[in-house]
């Protein structure tokens, strides 16, 4: 019966495949495969200074919460290492105690653990809305081109991986690529070519926006606020004054 059943649907025309496309690159969030960088034989540790900083962490939290710790002593674990793997992830596990799959689920869940080794300088566009009106597909093809690179590739030298992120939090600021741990704002095809040759020479720019603005006032000088303060008293009647 359950043969007959199997057969009959194998002789049924598909109409429709289940899965037509590329993988996404969204699956490497979620499984891991053993490779000969990453799998658990691989041993890791704090060093020193960074066993000092673990220390000083676990101990914010009550003794029972020592799970708490768990995402900034991930950070300072990708921090040494360059990224974050499996032995990384399991060493986080015994130092505050808790089973190895509830550390996976919180380095799964937050994009900023690199699951797999990633260049020196981690670039990270930001392609949504705001930052796509400013000019970010414009960028994205400049670093592509300058790079030899595509998103979601590291450079052959290991200098640069090349990734496109949802907002990076510095709209007013549009177009921004994050490099490490620095936002580059207000970006043109000129000042992301600029970049990428100074750290290409191993000089790390000025960080910020890149137009003749320091923060994020308005670009071509105030529109509101022009007038001074009225002051204590505006407009309330001479009696109440
Ligand atoms: Fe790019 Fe917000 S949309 S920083």
């Amino acid at each position: 019966m359950f043969r007959s059943l199997i057969s009959k649907s194998l002789a049924r025309p598909s109409s429709r495949s289940f899965f037509t496309g590329s993988s996404l690159r969204s699956d490497k969030l979620f499984v891991h495969r053993d490779t000969p960088e990453n799998n658990a034989s691989i041993p890791f540790e704090f060093n020193t200074e960074n066993t000092e900083r673990a220390k000083a962490i676990i101990a914010k939290y009550p003794a029972q919460y020592k799970k708490a710790a768990i995402i900034p002593l991930l950070d300072l674990g990708q921090r040494q290492l360059g990224w974050t793997s499996l032995s990384v992830m399991n060493y986080v596990a015994k130092l505050v105690e808790v089973p190895p799959m509830r550390v996976y689920e919180v380095a799964t869940f937050y994009t900023m653990f690199n699951r797999e080794p990633v260049g020196k300088y981690f670039l990270q566009v930001c392609t949504t809305t705001p930052c796509q009106l400013c000019g970010a597909e414009e960028i994205v093809k400049t670093i592509e081109n300058e790079l030899g690179i595509h998103v979601g590739q590291t450079t052959p030298d290991k200098l640069f991986t090349l990734v496109e992120v949802e907002c990076a939090g510095a709209c007013v600021n549009a177009p921004v690529v994050a490099v490490n741990d620095d936002y580059y704002e207000d970006l043109t095809k000129e000042s992301t070519i600029s970049i990428l040759n100074s750290l290409k020479a191993g000089k790390v720019p000025k960080a910020g926006p890149q137009s003749d603005r320091q923060n994020c006032e308005p670009a071509g000088g105030l529109t509101t606020l022009t007038t001074p303060p009225t002051g204590p008293g505006f407009k309330l009647q001479a009696e109440l004054l």
